[in-house]
Formats: structure tokens, sequence, C-alpha cells
């Protein structure tokens, strides 16, 4: 009888362990998901000032999703029409990107590995663009850093389209992405008050949002402990370690589109804007309501500019240098703020995986689209150009609109109250 007694016992003791192992296991899974927005993940060295921030990074590192999948999209045609086989350098770069992609190779055939990217694209600039040097100085940075797609992380929100009550993930109906930078504090408030408030509107539409940071300047005041503040307080900052600069939009939209497809992938619409534009949400569900399912599923819309073409002036914010890219922009939707379907981020993001990088981030956004074979939607009532001087204080055409380029926080305010104002008679 002995020996049956241990087993007995052994086998129990083992059961035991099991069953506290994986109820354990479970604890720690539901805790993650469940957590709030103030569950941040940081880089533990830029947190020096802030003690309670330093004893989360553990938690955190458990709380990791699979890096999102780069589909192999295959290009349109449209897209080989629209932007010529010269011999300027983008041009060059894509049409090689192309090549080595029907190859079943990487499109840009080098490692983007962060710390190492802008050395080992160096030489291949001196090489590959004859007037290097005489571009300006922003230029031939954003050349240098061209390759390099993967800045590390300072703050992320991996809960902010994980409904805390049902754990479904499909419920953002419209998740406003806001390109901001870190000393812009009064604007992202201006917006968290007014548009972009996170409430569920009629219908049960439910809106998120969130702040799309890179890193301050050097020489800037230091920000980050009240950045790190923001964050935790409002839970809708995300930040990159990247600088804050006009040619590092780009880029800035690409990790918006990396985060989105791995963070909130259900989204139904997703707003890419400034943060010094008015938004009219109310109108703007309205509109993205009453859409056909066809349109709805493969939307790109907002102020096209098409038939636009580089600017050649050397002192021109937006100026492109004929050696580095010779040809028309495809047609594009106005960066100050459009509208992409949820259905199409995953399409987007793989696209610009064989699209390289271009300086002007709402161009790089209409080839990306123009690679899907997708054309931007003309919608007149998103004005990223400022709508006439005598109409810009009258309520009934602001209430109209759905974007209006660019107000002031305090401007913000006064729109957002007068419109809703029950008295309004238009
Ligand atoms: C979200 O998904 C769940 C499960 O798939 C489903 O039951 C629910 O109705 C969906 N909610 C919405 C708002 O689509
Ligand atoms: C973009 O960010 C990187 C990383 O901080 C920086 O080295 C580079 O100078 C920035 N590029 C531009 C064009 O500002």
């Amino acid at each position: 009888m002995r020996p049956i007694q241990t087993l007995s016992a052994l086998v129990i003791f083992v059961t035991l362990f099991l069953i506290f192992f994986y109820s354990s296991l479970h604890l720690e899974t539901t805790d993650s998901l469940s957590a709030g927005p103030e569950d941040l993940l940081k880089d533990p060295s830029l947190q020096v000032h802030d003690r309670d921030v330093k004893t989360q990074p553990s938690k955190q590192e458990r709380f990791t999703f699979p890096p999102p999948v780069v589909l192999n999209v295959s290009v349109s045609d449209g897209l080989r029409e629209a932007i010529p086989q010269n011999e300027a350098y983008w041009n060059r770069l894509l049409y090689s990107a192309l090549r080595n992609r029907d190859k079943g190779e990487n499109p840009f055939g080098h490692d983007s590995d962060w710390s190492l990217c802008r050395q080992t694209n160096q030489d291949h600039l001196q090489t590959n663009v004859h007037d290097f040097t005489s571009y300006p100085v922003s230029i031939q940075d954003f050349l240098q850093g061209m390759n390099c797609r993967s800045p590390p992380v300072l703050f992320n929100q991996p809960n902010k389209c994980i409904s805390a009550a049902g754990k479904e993930d499909n419920q953002t109906f419209l998740l406003f992405a806001i390109k901001s930078s870190p000393r812009n504090f009064e604007r992202r408030q201006a917006v968290r008050e007014t548009w972009g408030q996170e409430v569920v509107y009629q219908d049960g539409l439910k809106v998120h949002t969130v702040f799309l940071l890179g890193s301050s300047p050097l020489e800037d005041p230091d920000l980050s402990s009240l950045l790190s503040f923001e964050a935790r307080h409002f839970g809708d900052l995300l930040q990159w370690d990247f600088h804050e600069s006009f040619f590092n939009l780009t880029l800035k939209m690409n990790m918006f589109l990396q985060w989105t497809v791995q963070y909130c992938p259900k989204a139904s619409f997703v707003f890419s804007g400034d943060d010094d534009v008015f938004v009219n949400t109310p109108t703007l569900l309205r509109y993205l309501q009453s859409l056909e399912p066809l349109k709805a599923s493969r939307l790109y819309a907002g102020q096209v500019i098409s038939k636009a073409s580089p600017l050649r002036a050397p002192t021109n914010k937006y100026y492109i240098p004929l050696s580095f890219y010779d040809g028309p922009y495809p047609a594009y939707a106005g960066g100050g703020g459009f509208i992409i379907s949820g259905a199409l981020l995953q399409r987007l993001y793989s696209a610009s995986h064989v699209i390289p990088f271009f300086p002007i981030d709402d161009v790089y956004v209409g080839m990306c689209f123009k690679a899907l074979g997708i054309s931007p939607e003309p919608n007149t009532d998103f004005r990223t150009f400022d709508i006439m001087k005598q109409d810009r204080e009258n309520l009934c055409v602001n209430k109209k609109l759905i974007l209006i380029h660019r107000r002031s926080p305090q401007q913000m305010k006064k729109l957002w109250s007068g419109i809703h104002n029950p008295s309004l008679t238009c």
C-alpha cells in the first residue's frame, strides 16, 4: 500500500502545483490587459526624475505584442506611371526597391539598425548624389537618416484601444493621431478640451486620441519630467527618440502607422493631422457614418492637392533639389488633416516598406496610397488653407465645415463652445 499512497500524494502535489502555476499566469495576463493608461512603456534611463516610474519597467517588458507583419503588397502600375524612372536619386532608389522586391529581396537592401543606419548611408550618398554637398543642411541630414526606421520608444500607450470592461479592441470608431511636439502643451490641452475629447458620441461612436511626439533638441530646456507627468495623467502621448523637425515628419508618420497596426488595428477610421487645426468632430462623424461600406473600407479623404510639383527655390521650406527628385507629385491629401480607413492601415504600412522615405510627409502618404492604387477623395469641408477672412468668426460657416487650419488654442475653445451653443440658429 505504501508506494500507492506515495504516488497519490505526488499526483496531488503536482496537480496543486500546476493549478497554482496556471492561475498565477492567468492573473498576470489579465493584470496587464486591464492596466490603465498610466501603465506606460518608457525608457527607464529617461525617467531619472520620476520615482514611481522606475518601478514599472519589469511589468511593461512582459507586455509585448508581436511586431507588425509587413505584407507583400503589389505595387500598382499607376505609381510607375506617375513617377518617372530617371537619373534623380530618389527616383533611382524607388525603382531599385521595386526591382529588389520583385526578386523577393529586402527592397532597400540594407540593415536599418537605428544605431548604425546613418553611418552606413554616408559613403553611398557621396558616390550616388554628385551635388550632395550643395544641398541645404536639413536635406543632407534627411538623406543621411532616410533608412533609419526604428527609433527607441519613450512613451507608449499599449492599452489605448482596449476597452477596460469588455477587453474588446474593436470599439474605436475614430482614432485621432495628432502631430505635436514636446513644447506644444497648450495646443494639446485645447484639443483635449474640445475636438479631441475621448468620449462616446451619438450612436455609441467611440473616439480615441493620441499625440505623436519626437524629442526636443538638446539645446532646448529639458521638458522630460513634465512630459512624463503628462503622459501618465492623460494617457495619450506617444513619443519616440528622434529629433522633432520638419523633415522627420515622414518618420513620425511611419512610426504612427506601425503603432496603429500593432495597438489599434480595429479602429474604423484614423485621422492624421496637426495640433493647430480645428476639427468639427460631430460633423466629421456624420460624414464617416454616411459613407457606403465599400467607400468606407477604402477611404483616404481630405483636401486633395493634385498636379503639384516640387518647389525648386532653395529658400523654400518645401524645396526639393532636382537631382534628388525629378517628377510631379501624385495627388495627395494635405497633411493638416486627413482621414484613412482603418482597414487600409496594414497595407499602407506595408507599402511604406517598398517606397523610400520622402522628405515631405503628406506627399509620402500620397505616394504610398498611389502604390496601393487608391486615389485621395476630395472633401471640400477640409480647409487646410483656412477660409475667407470674413467667414472666420461666422459660427454657421464653421459649423458646416470639418477641418480648418489654423486656429490658436483660444480660438479652438471659442469655436467649439460656439458651434455647440444650443441657441445658435443657422
Ligand atoms: C467586437 O467583437 C466582439 C467579438 O468578436 C463582438 O461580439 C462585438 O459585437 C464587436 N463589437 C463591435 C462594436 O463591433
Ligand atoms: C531626425 O532624427 C534623428 C534622430 O534624432 C536626427 O539625428 C536627425 O538629425 C533628424 N533629421 C532631421 C532631418 O531633422
